[in-house]
């Protein structure tokens, strides 16, 4: 009866993930340096390669690359509210400035 007491960690890692995607605080975090350490780090990775465990999870791919390099800001920007597959949504999370500087933390990240 009392066999299953450690239930199977598939997908902790995802759980994880997502926890820490819910608890930080969104609002307090003003720089674009402090929301993507927040909150796209752990799939984008420090040097937007996304090799970390989320990003090749998910299949994040690099955000150095020419093609997401000769994409718009409004289209960088609706992809981060709107989400793209596996990447999630944060119109609910982030503020429209928030997104905006994360933006441009990505873009500095890029002349790298
Ligand atoms: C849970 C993992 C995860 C997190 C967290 C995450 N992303 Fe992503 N992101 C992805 C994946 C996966 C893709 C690729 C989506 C696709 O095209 O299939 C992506 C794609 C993108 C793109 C589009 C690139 C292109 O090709 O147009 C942008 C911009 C982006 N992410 C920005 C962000 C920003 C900004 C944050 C933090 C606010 C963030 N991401 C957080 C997984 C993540």
């Amino acid at each position: 009866m009392k066999r299953n007491l450690f239930p199977i960690r598939k997908g902790a890692f995802v759980l994880t993930v997502a926890a820490a995607l819910s608890t930080l605080p969104s609002q307090a975090q003003s720089s674009g340096a402090d929301v993507y350490k927040a909150k796209c780090q752990m799939c984008h990775g420090a040097d937007l390669k996304g090799n970390t465990p989320g990003g090749r999870m998910t299949h994040a791919q690099p955000l150095d690359t020419p093609e997401v390099i000769k994409k718009s800001d409004a289209n960088l920007i609706a992809t981060t509210k709107n989400g793209k597959n596996k990447m999630p949504a944060f119109a609910a999370k982030l503020s429209d400035a928030q997104i905006t500087s994360v933006i441009a933390y990505i873009r500095a990240l890029q002349k790298k």
